[in-house]
């Protein structure tokens, strides 16, 4: 969404995207988690159970990390956002989840701290566009036991990228406030989707394969502009600004119905060798 000032470089980090203040709080209260089909069938197709590691990279508010911490002996959610992790921390009583502020650049160093072979699985849910794929892929090749897995997950397209009039009024009334809306998708579309299943099978991951999860959904408006708020950058906006933007919201979206079609999307790569 708006705000370029929201990309940045951190220390040693590559490039990051800040998730911060109000974002952070709507993207816990707004953002969509993983229906259980999905994690039943990654933890099937790596024989995830309760003697498994799971790493879940950008896991924002733990909405990967917090399903697999019922089915795993631990999971690592790992971000490079403070407020996400917070936040993340601050949502879950389960005692199986290590929080750990880092970026996808940070993954190497896992191996010197766990070694080599010792995950399970890694996720990357709606957050791979923010990486760089290739030495991530290959430092979790070697992180990864043999037989086990990446799973880049897309959980549905940003809302207001959808070609409905509730989704254009959206986009619309959030240009006239933050600037024209990011349209790219965020790792969703197809080209991205196989690019990352490209540098999967570059990386030496086998049986490389996605698969969907679809489902429909109807919201409420407050769900509709919850989910725009856990994009946008609303610290660019002033106490007045913000409660025009939101009535003029409410106002463009009327009574609904909003009804979504969720498109989910996982792909997997299997570990084939021992790194
Ligand atoms: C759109 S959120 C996705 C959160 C969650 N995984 C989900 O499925 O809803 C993207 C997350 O990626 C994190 N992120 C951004 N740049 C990153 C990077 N270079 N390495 C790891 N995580 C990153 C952000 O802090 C944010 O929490």
């Amino acid at each position: 969404m708006p705000g370029s000032a929201m990309i940045g470089r951190l220390g040693g980090m590559g490039k990051v995207r800040i998730f911060a203040g109000d974002t952070v709080d709507n993207y816990a209260k707004h953002r969509r988690g993983y229906r259980p089909d999905v994690i039943g069938h990654l933890a099937a197709a790596f024989g995830v159970g309760a003697g498994s590691r799971v790493l879940d990279l950008g896991c924002g508010t733990g909405q990967l990390a917090y399903p697999f911490a019922e089915v795993a002996g631990a999971v690592i959610g790992m971000d490079p956002s403070v407020d996400m992790l917070a936040q993340a921390r601050a949502g879950s009583t389960a005692s199986n989840i290590t929080w750990l502020l880092g970026a996808d650049t940070d993954v190497p160093t896992l191996e010197t701290l766990l070694g080599k072979e010792s995950l399970d699985l890694a996720t990357i849910g709606s957050a791979l566009h923010w990486m760089e794929p290739a030495p991530l892929f290959a430092a979790l090749a070697r992180l990864l036991r043999p037989g086990g897995g990446v799973a880049v997950t897309a959980n549905g397209i940003p809302m207001w990228t959808h070609d409905t009039p509730w989704s254009h009024a959206l986009a619309e009334v959030s240009a006239e406030y933050l600037g024209k809306p990011d349209l790219s998708g965020c790792g969703t579309d197809d080209t991205a989707r196989a690019g990352y299943a490209e540098a999967l099978r570059a990386a030496g991951f086998t049986d490389v394969k996605e698969e969907r999860f679809d489902y429909t959904e109807a919201h409420t408006p407050d769900d509709v502009i919850g989910s725009l708020y856990s994009a946008a950058n609303l610290d660019a906006l002033t106490d007045e600004q913000r409660a025009d933007f939101d009535a003029a919201l409410r106002a463009a979206l009327g009574g609904g119905p909003f009804v979504e079609d969720v498109p989910v999307k996982v792909l997997t790569g299997r570990c084939a060798t021992s790194g």
